[in-house]
């Protein structure tokens, strides 16, 4: 570790490299994830898609971090997902299965190193179903969010209560799915499907968590690392609040922390 300090009432932690980023964050979500079952007797999070929590879900695959880890009374939902089939390479609930999950039904295990989750404790978006259907996006948005009603998600404001939402924060500032100018804000859907990013990758639609869950969810952890997203963290943390124009200063907040590493801290004060 590096660096520990408050930024914005955010506990911002800035590490050495990416394998330092990916081993601290799989401690706090195990945490989290603890905390929840203990206190609840479930526990519900988001995770992130893209590159980012790949290192961490191979961190949490090891032997040791899935002794410590609830996953029977651990309910895993998606932040966002991209407009593709299942088994797409682009699908974050495919990376998700790839790496963490046993190929073998129910509590059967998997030599190798996946982990033991029960299939009926992962919430994928259903893209596939839609695509196969040929129904629109925004079909899995109202299922997505009928799901999360019938798991009975405790609310505040009206909005769904997860123990833990991880978050990786793009270039340009987006965090799940909201990009800068996002329609998701304003919406009054807990999932809301969106368009195609103009910029960035990759360009599918997307389903994504309403940006109002981030405001009620009990925990954030952000992980952003490497040299290419320096100026954009320099950026959220240094301009004043307009999460319409940078949308990871939503996770700015109490209860929050952000694990940087420090070629992408270079620019934080
Ligand atoms: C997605 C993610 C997205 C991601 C950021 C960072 O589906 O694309 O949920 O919010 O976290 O784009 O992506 P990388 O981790 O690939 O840098």
């Amino acid at each position: 570790m590096v660096a520990a300090r408050v930024l914005g009432k955010a506990e911002v932690i800035v590490v050495a490299d990416p394998f330092e980023a990916a081993s601290l964050a799989a401690d706090m979500i195990v945490g989290d994830l603890q905390a929840a079952v203990r206190d609840r007797g479930r526990a519900d999070w988001a995770t992130a898609g893209g590159w980012t929590p790949i290192g961490v879900y191979k961190v949490l695959r090891e032997p040791d971090r899935v002794r410590q880890t609830p996953w029977a009374a651990t309910h895993t939902w998606f932040g966002d997902e991209r407009f593709v089939p299942s088994g797409h390479p682009e699908s974050n609930a495919n990376q998700f299965y790839d790496l963490m999950q046993t190929r073998f039904p129910w509590w059967t295990f998997d030599p190798g190193y996946r982990v033991r989750i029960p299939f009926d404790k992962v919430h994928p978006v259903l893209t596939g179903h839609a695509i196969g259907e040929r129904r629109p996006v925004a079909d899995c948005a109202v299922w997505m969010a009928d799901e999360l009603r019938l798991a009975g998600l405790p609310t505040v404001d009206g909005w769904p209560v997860f123990d833990l939402v991880f978050l990786g924060m793009g270039l340009d500032g987006h965090v799940l799915s909201v990009f800068p100018g996002s329609p998701a804000f304003g919406a009054t859907d807990w999932a809301v499907a969106v368009p195609a990013p103009t910029h960035g990758k990759p360009r599918f639609e997307r389903v994504t968590l309403n940006p109002a869950v981030l405001g009620v969810a009990r925990r954030l952890v952000v992980v952003v690392q490497g040299a290419e997203k320096a100026e954009i963290v320099g950026r959220t943390f240094g301009s004043p609040f307009d999460p319409l124009q940078l949308p990871g200063q939503l996770a700015i907040r109490t209860g929050a922390t952000w694990i940087i590493d420090a070629p992408a801290a270079a620019y934080l004060r």
